[in-house]
């Protein structure tokens, strides 16, 4: 085992309720792995079908869920925080070769890898570790320090526009970990989140567990006095009705997807925002797709604020070449 792998971990393990275990089959056998092959899902993402999974133990009333890449480091394990996986293994290879590395891939700013890990950790301590403990007590350890230094500082680039959103939209909401924080601090009312038919069971468990189970539903589902509903990337056009949505969020999403599925995005996201809506795009520099590649709209919005992240350079086991950037756009 190389060094560093054992405290790695990707699973996720949750109470669940046996009544939403019976609507995520249903939803399932709705919308099968077989089937999703055949709809919209990015090259990406295909690849990373296979690794996703949901065990539940019945018996033991609890739910495993799989796929997740958590950090070598998770937040139980700080203490002896040390940044552990590509460097140490390179290390054994020499430092000459080492150094080599670290400056085509990590010369930015002269700062290594390893340090721009070690000053999200000691950020993370001083600004969020206890705010964690304290917001989510059951699912703190969960997953790793980048993880919730992502959330707390999404969290934070949303409420400091200093509103009050009351018709939200997420697309690739993911472990649905932010809308939890949103929702429990009152930043957000009514929230959709579209995403891959096979991710959203995932998220709809976290979410539950985090909001302790306040309505949400699931696509095929209706309940007008649900707060959180779930629509699948593969219908979700005619079900958000225009001019009707004060802020859009893609964070870590769009860069995964191919171009076409960005530019309706884009076309949704204009015909779906009021005016005066805001649309908060955090993604990064360069992936699949680039994030000069989107198709911004060039009149009819005004830029907010443009940034890149703390947690930039950072993910949880590798630390990144290109920058996030953060856009935020407002519809005049
Ligand atoms: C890296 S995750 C980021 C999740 C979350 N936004 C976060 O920052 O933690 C990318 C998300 O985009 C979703 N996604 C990928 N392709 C999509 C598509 N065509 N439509 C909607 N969501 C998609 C994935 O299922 C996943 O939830």
């Amino acid at each position: 085992m190389m060094k560093g792998t054992k405290n790695r971990k990707n699973f996720i393990i949750l109470p669940f309720r046996s009544r939403d275990v019976a609507r995520i089959e249903k939803m399932s056998k709705e919308m099968s792995k077989e089937m999703l092959k055949e709809f919209s899902i990015s090259n990406y993402w295909r690849k990373r079908l296979d690794d996703f999974s949901i065990t539940y133990n019945k018996d033991g009333g609890f739910v495993i869920l799989n796929g997740y890449q958590s950090s070598s480091i998770s937040i139980d394990e700080q203490h002896q925080c040390k940044y552990v996986g590509f460097f140490e293994f390179l290390r054994f290879r020499g430092d000459y070769f080492l150094s080599q590395v670290k400056k085509v891939i990590y010369g930015y700013k002269g700062v290594s890898g390893e340090k721009k890990y070690n000053l999200l950790v000691n950020k993370f301590r001083e600004r969020y570790e206890a705010r964690v403990f304290n917001d989510f007590p059951l699912f703190a350890t969960q997953v790793s320090v980048y993880e919730w230094f992502k959330v707390y500082e999404n969290f934070h680039i949303i409420k400091d526009l200093n509103r009050k959103f009351d018709s939200v939209l997420e697309i690739g909401s993911g472990t649905c970990i932010l809308p939890a924080l949103l929702k429990k601090k009152g930043v957000v009312e009514k929230y959709t989140a579209i995403d891959l038919p096979f991710f959203i069971p995932h998220g709809f468990l976290i979410l539950n567990h985090l909001t302790d189970n306040k309505k949400i539903c699931l696509p095929s589902e209706l309940d007008m006095n649900c707060w959180f509903k779930f629509l699948s990337s593969d219908d979700y056009k005619d079900s958000i009705k225009p001019n009707s949505i004060d802020l859009v969020i893609n964070i870590t999403s769009f860069g995964e997807m191919n171009i076409k599925q960005v530019q309706d995005y884009f076309l949704f996201i204009d015909s779906v925002l009021k005016p005066g809506g805001v649309f908060v795009c955090i993604n990064r520099e360069k992936k699949k797709v680039n994030f000069d590649q989107y198709p911004w709209p060039n009149h009819g919005y005004k830029t907010v604020r443009e940034f890149e992240p703390f947690y930039s350079r950072c993910g949880s086991n590798k630390i990144f070449r290109y920058p996030i950037f953060s856009r935020i756009i407002e519809k005049m």
